[in-house]
This record gives structure tokens, sequence and C-alpha cells, in this order.
């Protein structure tokens, strides 16, 4: 038998408790002697091997998953052995599609309990926050202009450039407010972040609030996610505990609070995101003013993703030019591509832009979990298009997925196999629009209801040709008038879906 573990580890993340970790926690807790040092760590982001217990001996990580309640007892007996059990998955970090990635953001992410404080210093965690309370804040954006850091929460804009003009705006406060809505379906980096390494997003913020002046800084988070919600706000505070939010500016203030919003898609779109936080409806502003000049209550405001904020510790630490290193043409860093829908492998793989679609699905994802064939992959969310086979040798970074006409968003991916209906998925993007529009324009409020019912007739193939003229036509019409993104994207989608599979919008013309 070998030797017991030092420490076992069994992710508490709500990922991994939704498979079934806390009853694998709980039954390890039982069978194995008082003193073992049970840890819940964050997700490693491998779905698939979900719940992926990891035991720790003379400093190795070895894997076992997806472990059940049953199977517990026979890895005790057995003694967790490195090799021979049918879980046993070897040294963790060996696992081809971690060991493959290149993770800057999510580098900590699962090693620990996210909440342990000390643990996360030792592994470094502090040493980009430590540079940056050196720095001058302009030199602080003079990096993150340089490493090429552009915006997370799907638009790409240039972080340094948006941190600068806050900066030069004055006001009497100005606000950093992290963009934690996570509406995008398919997407969960967020969540695993907050869930799995809160701490790097607070440092991130920390350095943000350095460079722009802020004194207030908020985190927007959906009901849906009352364990990221949990576990960002017991990180809060024991960051506070221990006095790392003092001396980051000159008025030595400087706070995050969590405020919860009730999980509504608009509410993601930053200026809705805002009257949200000032106890308004969800309702997208008219630009200009940008929020970097006139946000929260007036005040010159940043609105940046988790992700974003994430990425500016390693920036940080390693300089604007390491960062550069990664990266496809303007695309620079790393992104965190997330693979969802009839996917075998279900994971979170953070690479630097330029890796293609077919080697995330294939190779990290395995293909598809029924087993049938792909057929088509929504990239970006909701208001990303629809892609096909044809797509997939695209690379995913900003400037080649818009090419062909898509969109990176925040880097969703969700496989759809040769069941789909394609005209059914587009009917879905409008009446997404349709539920979610917040209604202040009549191209959105309204097309997006008038998409849906042409789509309905378009599937009960009523008059298809002249319903597929008037879908385009409303499609430009939302494009062009559309006072936000989500109305002005929501065509994307259906467009996509017309193009690259006609066959399904005339299938009810043909029958
Ligand atoms: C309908 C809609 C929903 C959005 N949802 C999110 C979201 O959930 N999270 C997010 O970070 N950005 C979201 N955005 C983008 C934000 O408006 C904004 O561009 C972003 O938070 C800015 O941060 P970044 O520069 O770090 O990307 C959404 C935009 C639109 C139009
Ligand atoms: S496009 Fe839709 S969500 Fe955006 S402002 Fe107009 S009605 Fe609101």
């Amino acid at each position: 038998m070998s030797p017991q573990p030092d420490r076992i580890f069994v992710p508490g993340d709500s990922a991994s408790i939704s498979v079934g970790a806390d009853a694998v926690a709980a039954r390890l807790v039982d069978a194995l002697p008082a003193d073992a040092r049970i840890i819940r760590n964050g997700s490693r982001g491998l779905f698939w091997l979900e719940p992926l217990v990891e035991i720790e001996r003379d400093g190795e990580r070895l894997g076992f998953g997806p472990v059940t309640p049953d199977d517990v007892d026979s890895l005790v007996a057995a003694g967790f052995p490195a090799s021979g059990h049918r879980l046993s998955l070897g040294p963790v970090e060996a696992i081809p599609q971690l060991a493959r990635q290149q993770r800057l953001i999510f580098a900590r992410c699962g090693h620990d309990d996210p909440l342990d404080l000390a643990s996360w210093i030792e592994m470094g965690g502090l040493a980009g926050l430590e540079t940056a309370r050196r720095m001058a804040p302009d030199n602080i954006i003079d990096t993150v202009k340089a490493s090429g850091l552009r915006g997370r929460g799907g638009a790409g804009f240039p972080t340094g450039i948006k941190w600068e003009t806050a900066r030069k705006a004055g006001g009497e406060q100005t606000w950093l407010c992290c963009n934690a809505d996570e509406g995008d379906s398919g997407t969960y980096a967020d969540r695993l972040l907050m869930e799995g390494d809160p701490f790097t997003l607070i440092a991130g913020m920390c350095i943000a609030a350095r460079a722009i002046g802020a004194t207030g800084g908020l985190v927007y988070l959906r009901s849906e996610y009352p364990h990221a919600i949990h576990t960002l706000k017991s990180a809060i505070s024991l960051w506070r505990e221990a006095g790392l939010f003092g001396g980051l500016n000159e008025d030595n203030h400087f706070d995050i609070e969590v405020r919860t919003g009730a999980g509504a898609y608009i509410c993601g779109e930053e200026s809705s995101m805002l009257n949200s936080l000032e106890g308004k409806r969800g309702e997208v502003r008219a630009k200009p003013p940008i929020p970097a000049i006139s946000g929260l209550f007036g005040q010159p405001t940043i609105v940046n993703n988790v992700l974003t904020l994430a990425s500016v510790p390693w920036i940080l630490e390693h300089g604007g030019e390491a960062y550069r290193e990664f990266g496809s043409g303007r695309s620079r860093g790393t992104q965190a591509f997330q693979l969802a829908g009839d996917i075998r492998q279900g994971a979170l793989v953070e690479l630097a832009f330029g890796v293609s679609l077919r080697t995330l699905i294939d190779d990290f994802g395995g293909g598809t979990r029924s087993g049938r064939p792909m057929r088509a992959v929504q990239v970006g969310g909701p208001l990303g298009a629809y892609l096909g086979r044809a797509d997939l040798d695209v690379v995913l970074d900003y400037e080649a997925i818009a090419a062909i006409g898509g969109m990176l968003g925040h880097g969703g991916i969700v496989v759809f196999n040769d069941t789909v209906d394609m005209a059914r998925q587009a009917r879905f993007a409008m009446a997404f629009c349709a539920v979610e529009s917040c209604g202040k324009c009549t191209p959105c409020r309204v097309g997006a209801t008038r998409g849906r019912e042409t789509l309905d007739k378009i599937i009960a193939g009523d008059a298809v040709s002249e319903n597929l003229a008037l879908l385009e036509d409303l499609c430009e019409l939302m494009t062009d008038g559309s006072l936000c993104a989500m109305g002005g994207l929501t065509p994307m989608p259906v467009r996509s879906a017309v193009k690259r599979f006609p066959e399904d919008f005339a299938r009810q013309a043909a029958e």
C-alpha cells in the first residue's frame, strides 16, 4: 500500500459541487483518519474529470477522477496509488489538456483553498501588486498599454487607453467597477476565477485603482452565482483584515464591495450595469458621455471585465513586453476559451490568441460528447455567429474571427451536433433579444419581436423567400439603428445561420 497522502484536495466550486464534490468530500472525511488534511480547492477547469480529487505526496499532486462517493473506499483501501486504479490520472500538472495550456490568469486557480491568503501569497500572488505599489500611476498605465491588453468582456477595447481617459477625467471620485455579470451562454470563466482564485481579481482591482486613482471599487455579480458571491465577499474581508487595501493612493482609501443584480442579460452592458448599481432600472444609457468620463453617479468610472482585471497582476509582475509575446496580430496575451454544449471534454482552456477552433474542439474538447458529427458552433455568446465545419481552421483572435463575420466575445464556444435545426437557433436569437431587450430603442424592442414572428413563418414554410428577404431587411435595420450591441449584434447569429445553413430555412418550404 502507498503511504498516506500529505494533503487531499476536493474542489469546492459550484461546478464540482453540481456533480457531487460535496458528497465525495463527506465520504473521504468518514473513510480517512481524523487528522487527514482535506482541502476544498478551486477547480482546474477540467470539468469532465470533476469531481477531480488530488492527493499530494512528497510535493507531487496525483489526480483521480471523476470520483463518485462509491469510489472513495476503493481509493482509500488502495492508498491512492500513483497508477493502477481505474480513476488514476497520474500527476495533475501532466494531464495533457492542462499541461498544454498557457495559464497566466488561471496560473494559481485550483492549487489551494481559494480563501487561504497566506498560501496565495506564498505562491507569489502579490508580486504584481507589489511592483505596482512602487510605480507611479502613469507608469502602470504605460505598462498596461505596452502589454496590448484588450477588454475581455467582449468589445476588446484597449484597457490602458481606457484607464488613461479616466485618470485624466478628474472628478470628485473615480470609481472602478468590475463587470462580473457573465451573462453569455456557455461561459463560466469569471465564475471559475472568482470561486477558485478570487485574490488575483482583487489584486488586479487594486492595481487598476492605483492607476486610475479610484477610491471606490464595486463588483457587479448576478444572483445566480451565490457561490461566487460568497467566496468573493469572504476573500475581500480577508484582504481588508490583512491591510492590503492600504497605501494604494494619496487618499489611502480604496475598498471593494460586492453588489448583486437580479440576473438580466442587459445588465452586463456597462451603462445598464451602472444604472443597476445606482438602484435604477437596468436600461442602456446613450453615449456619449462614455463611463470613463461620466459613469457611476456622474463620476469617472472604469468598467472592466473580471478577466481583464485578473490579467493585470501578471502584466505588472512580468512587464508589458513579456505579455505582448503571447498572442497573434493585434490580439495580445491569453484568452480563456470555454468549451460547452455537445463536447466530450468541457473545459476552460487558457491559451494565447491564435489557436484554431479545430484545435480547441478536437484536441482539447475531444469532439462531441454524443459521438454525433459536429454541425455548428457558436462562438462569443448568444450574440455570436454560428460557424460550420468549414470554419474550423479559423484562428481565434479578434480580427481573424471578425473577418469571417463572427466575434470572440467572452470566449464561449458552444458545440452543436448534426441534430440541430439552425432555423430554430436563429429564432432563438431573436426570441432571446425580445426577452432581454431593455426596451429603450425601437429597432431592438420591436425588431426582435417582429424577427421572431418572421422566423416562425419561415419555420412553418409560409412564403419562405419573401420572409427571408424581410428578415434580412430587419437585420440590417437592427444592426444600423440599435442603440447598443444587444440589438445591434442579434442579427449576427441570425444572418450567420441563414448564410451557412440555408438548407434549414428552405426545408419546410420544400416539404
Ligand atoms: C448586451 C451586452 C451584455 C454584456 N454583458 C457583459 C458581461 O456579462 N460581462 C462583461 O464583462 N461585459 C459585458 N458586456 C460588455 C460591457 O458592456 C463592457 O464592454 C465591458 O464590461 C468592458 O470591460 P472590458 O473592457 O474589460 O471588456 C456586455 C455588452 C452587451 C452589449
Ligand atoms: S439595442 Fe435593445 S438593449 Fe440596447 S438600448 Fe436598444 S432596446 Fe435597449
